[in-house]
């Protein structure tokens, strides 16, 4: 028999921003069957309530399962298919790949660099192959993959401090173009990391390109977020202009205090793009960034809190200028001591973060890094923090908005098929939180902690976790595959 839900009584917010009505939302299978006022009434044909398993939703709101648009969970859904970091924020669908980093397609023993983001050794070589792994894995939410330029120069590139040669962007394009033939949504750059940093606009391009024909997206975390990023959103904008390929930039920020409060420069010039081409922005809503440890990053006058560390695992969770302390040495030479190792930054200034959270073109995605032991709490709680600070205490805008952000401009901008709404017929991806008590508990302090509020989360169709996320009940995510046009 077909498995039916019906959320009663709850605040219908759909996701488009549109305002949110009382009502009743009915899934079928694995869609969205009816929605409106007492649907009890007026089941479908051949449907009786006695076969319907029902759901107050007094108080509630009941929306589209959030879109995490930025991830690293290319690997930790195959790992940890219970996805509890995400499902618990009511996360319905992870977009991976990101920062040129994905684990297809790419076969490694160790992985090198940047690469150590996404964890241990990737056997994909092609997205078919990581398909079949996410299926055998099933995880608990859908996974929508993009492919990496830095993974693409690690597969077809010998020497990675080079521009690619016209020989490797060939390959790295037909390569890409297999990719996206198999359904991957796009290709991401991270052109500020090491592996990347030496490619010419023109290699992203020719690559941006192939991405445009299967009506793909191109995300960058670009060149520079620091004294250069006017010139580096330049480039990205003129990157995908002419490839005339959809842009995201990646987790908008303007670090290091010198930049602090550039966003009101960054901001303009985005709207101007958007006047000639298609283009958006994601931002986790935390003043603190956190990538691998590395010396530039490191001024002697920012807070940075150590997330892992290979040689010194005993210091996670501490600050470099404690260390430095206790071991009588600058920073810089603490951040070379801990490597291979993460760090959280608190780079950005609260103004710039509220900017950017509250402007138009801005999605919330997490950035989340999986396999940290000490992880920036992101990782765990951007999402409700998100509901929580800006909408609930600091009103930057109606709860309308706020999950727009995180539901129907995702799905829109990285075209994602039928989600991210609550649509008659759209897949049922669904979260029901309270909007009084949904609050991120994680901190820098205690960073593996679930989000409280969030009563329940359906994903296609199936119930995937519920009271508080203490365990993951359906795995029912599946591979979101780009529909491959038919020329
Ligand atoms: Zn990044
Ligand atoms: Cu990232």
């Amino acid at each position: 028999m077909t498995r039916a839900v019906l959320l009663e009584n709850g605040l219908l917010v759909d996701g488009t921003g549109s305002p949110g009505q009382l009502g009743d939302l009915l899934l079928v299978g694995d869609r969205i069957a009816a929605l409106g006022a007492g649907l009890r009434h007026r089941l479908p044909d051949g449907l009786a309530l006695a076969d319907v398993q029902v759901s107050d939703c007094t108080g509630l709101v009941i929306a589209p399962g959030f879109i995490d648009v930025h991830t690293h969970d290319d690997a930790i859904v195959l790992n940890a298919p219970g996805m509890f970091p995400k499902l618990s924020q009511g996360i319905t669908t992870v977009v991976t790949g990101n920062c040129g980093l994905s684990v297809a397609p790419f076969v490694v023993e160790e992985p090198q660099g940047a690469l150590t983001l996404l964890g241990n050794s990737f056997k994909y070589p092609s997205v078919d192959a990581y398909a079949q792994a996410v299926a055998e894995a099933q995880p608990a939410v859908n996974v929508a993959p993009l492919i990496g330029h830095t993974t693409l120069r690690f597969a077809c590139m010998d020497d990675l401090t080079q521009p690619a040669t016209a020989g490797e962007v060939a390959a790295m394009c037909s390569l890409l173009e297999k990719c996206m033939g198999q359904g991957a949504i796009g290709l991401s750059s991270g052109l500020f990391y090491a592996e990347a940093m030496p490619a010419p606009a023109s290699e992203v391009t020719a690559l941006a390109r192939v991405v445009a024909r299967y009506g793909g997206i191109y995300a960058t975390h670009m060149r520079s977020e620091m004294a250069d990023i006017l010139e580096a959103m330049h480039e990205a904008g003129d990157c995908a202009f002419q490839a005339g390929v959809p842009l995201v930039i990646s987790h908008h920020k303007c670090a290091g205090p010198a930049n602090w409060g550039r966003t009101q420069e960054t901001l303009p010039l985005i709207e101007t793009f958007a006047q000639r081409q298609a283009v958006a922005m994601d931002v986790y809503p935390y003043v603190a960034g956190s990538t691998v440890l590395r010396e530039d990053l490191v001024d002697g006058v920012i807070d940075v809190l150590v997330s892992w560390s290979t040689p010194h695992p005993e210091m996670m969770g501490r600050t470099l200028a404690s260390i430095a302390a206790e071991w009588g040495v600058d920073q810089k030479t603490v951040c070379r001591r801990l490597q291979p190792g993460g760090a959280c930054y608190f780079q950005m200034h609260e103004d710039d973060v509220r900017r950017v959270i509250a402007h138009p073109l801005s999605m919330i995605g997490s950035d989340g890094l999986p396999h940290d032991r000490h992880p920036h709490p992101r990782l765990w709680g951007a999402f409700p923090r998100v509901l929580a600070r800006y909408w609930r205490e600091q009103r930057l805008f109606p709860l309308e908005t706020a999950i727009y952000k995180m539901t129907g401009l995702s799905a829109r901008n990285f075209r994602l098929h039928q989600r991210g709404q609550l649509q008659l017929g759209w897949h049922a991806d669904v979260v029901v939180f309270d909007p009084s008590k949904v609050r991120d508990v994680a901190t820098y302090e205690q960073p593996v902690a679930r989000s409280e509020g969030i009563s329940s989360v359906y994903v296609n169709g199936q119930l995937a976790c519920d009271q508080g996320c203490a365990q993951a009940l359906a795995h029912a995510g599946r591979m979101l595959k780009r529909p491959v046009p038919t020329a």
